[in-house]
């Protein structure tokens, strides 16, 4: 038996895993969880749960798999595309409607491929959509988008709309090989003709199927999707109210890791959303502060070793741990005595210090009553983002980031 309680165990791994089950394979995001580690997250620590949050739901992973266990999920996000992915993913209808829907939308499209029909909309005029969309593509989309907005369901509607948004992406004029919006090259770009209405088609078809196994497995349960920052507060949690959390945190700022916001901007932009290009800056550490102490050891003393070598990047890394303190800070208190706090965090590198994010997430808990449980240190086979990741902001520009991921344990005392 392991005694240790920090351990590499590859049983984490899910190396074959199908992690596109259920609502998962709805749309794809940087990043996104396995559905396997929340689910056995949630069999271990939250079998008697009747809650549970998620601060940086995303896409709802953890809230999909919440409500196939029988628990009631809470997420929130700042990002209005991931909102509407997770909202989406854990809501259920008749499929018998959805099919009317599915029908009346598929024999549109063909009369509009066979001339039967002609419509006429308004294509939206936001910054910059000519640089990412043909003309043509321009139109089917517009064409598409209008078709949504006239649908009466509004769960109909957040179906619809995820399938639009994922069609927007492989649309558009974007390397889809990099979460950040980098445009194809001229060659790529003349011959690039996509076929915006099979896309989508496909796309409803194959999220069809998803939504069946999820009908079929889903308990008799609620969930809600906030857009609350937790850095902020956390006012429309309860105290000592949630059994279990199971969340992903970002890696660090969005500038020099994940985009979230930028992966999201051509979809937020036709989803209506004003200042979609400045969604990265509002998640954790996108604004920059100038440093000061947090008054947790670990934290300060790894922003002091990355000042050695960079002033700036300490700034930005100084920044990020600031928002997650005030982050856990607050999830400290919905979380009910003897609940569970499960952070599955990654310790990337900046510069030549590796940022140990896992013991940073435990110090914190621990100053807020909680007693460390353990981590389990899994490798990252399947890894839902790029394994080399760009450490600036310059194209091309590549650093290997991390091959493990930690999953920290916390419970509250
Ligand atoms: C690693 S992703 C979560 C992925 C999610 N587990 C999934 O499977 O889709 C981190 C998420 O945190 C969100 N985020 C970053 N800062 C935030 C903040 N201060 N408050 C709420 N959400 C935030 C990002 O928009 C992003 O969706």
């Amino acid at each position: 038996m392991n005694t240790e309680k920090k351990y590499l165990d590859i049983s984490w791994d899910f190396r074959t895993a199908n992690v596109k089950e259920y609502t998962h394979c709805y749309h794809n995001y940087p990043a996104m969880m396995i559905p396997q580690i929340a689910n056995r997250l949630i069999n271990l620590y939250g079998k008697k749960a009747k809650t549970l949050f998620d601060p940086y739901c995303g896409t709802g992973t953890s809230l999909v798999e919440a409500t196939l266990n029988g628990i009631n999920a809470i997420g929130t996000d700042l990002n209005p595309m991931a909102r509407l992915i997770a909202e989406a993913k854990t809501t259920i209808m008749e499929l018998q409607i959805l099919d009317l829907y599915l029908k009346e939308f598929n024999d549109f499209l063909f009369s509009l491929n066979f001339g039967i029909k002609t419509v006429n909309v308004v294509v939206p005029d936001f910054k910059n959509i000519e640089f990412w969309f043909k003309d043509e593509t321009k139109e089917k989309l517009a064409i598409i988008k209008n078709f949504i907005d006239n649908t009466k369901d509004e769960r109909v509607k957040k179906f619809f709309l995820v399938a639009f948004s994922e069609t927007v992406r492989e649309s558009s004029l974007t390397r889809n090989s990099e979460f950040k919006l980098y445009r194809m090259p001229e060659k790529q770009r003349d011959k690039f003709k996509p076929d915006v209405f099979g896309i989508i088609s496909s796309k409803l078809a194959r999220n069809r199927i998803g939504l069946k196994e999820y009908i079929e497995k889903r308990k008799d349960t609620k969930t809600i999707i906030y857009d609350f920052n937790s850095c902020e507060d956390i006012e429309k949690i309860e105290k000592d109210s949630i059994d279990i959390v199971v969340t992903s945190p970002p890696y660090g700022d969005s500038r020099t890791t994940v985009a979230y916001g930028q992966f999201s901007r051509l979809s937020n932009q036709w989803l209506g959303i004003e200042n979609a290009s400045q969604i990265d800056n509002q998640l954790m550490g996108g604004k920059a502060k100038n440093i000061s102490k947090v008054g947790i050891n670990i934290i300060d003393a790894t922003v002091e070793k990355v000042a050695e070598q960079d002033e700036k990047r300490a700034k930005e890394v100084y920044s990020f741990y600031d928002d997650y303190s005030k982050s856990i800070a607050n999830v400290s208190k919905v979380i009910k005595k003897n609940g569970y706090a499960c952070y599955v965090v990654g310790n990337r590198r900046v510069k030549d210090t590796t940022l140990p994010t896992d013991e940073i997430t435990k110090s914190l808990f621990q100053e807020y009553g909680f007693k460390y449980k353990n981590t389990f240190i899994r490798n990252i086979p399947n890894k839902r983002m790029p394994s080399k990741n760009s450490p600036t902001n310059v194209m091309g520009k590549k650093a290997t980031t991390m091959n493990n991921e930690y999953i920290v344990i916390m419970q509250k005392q």
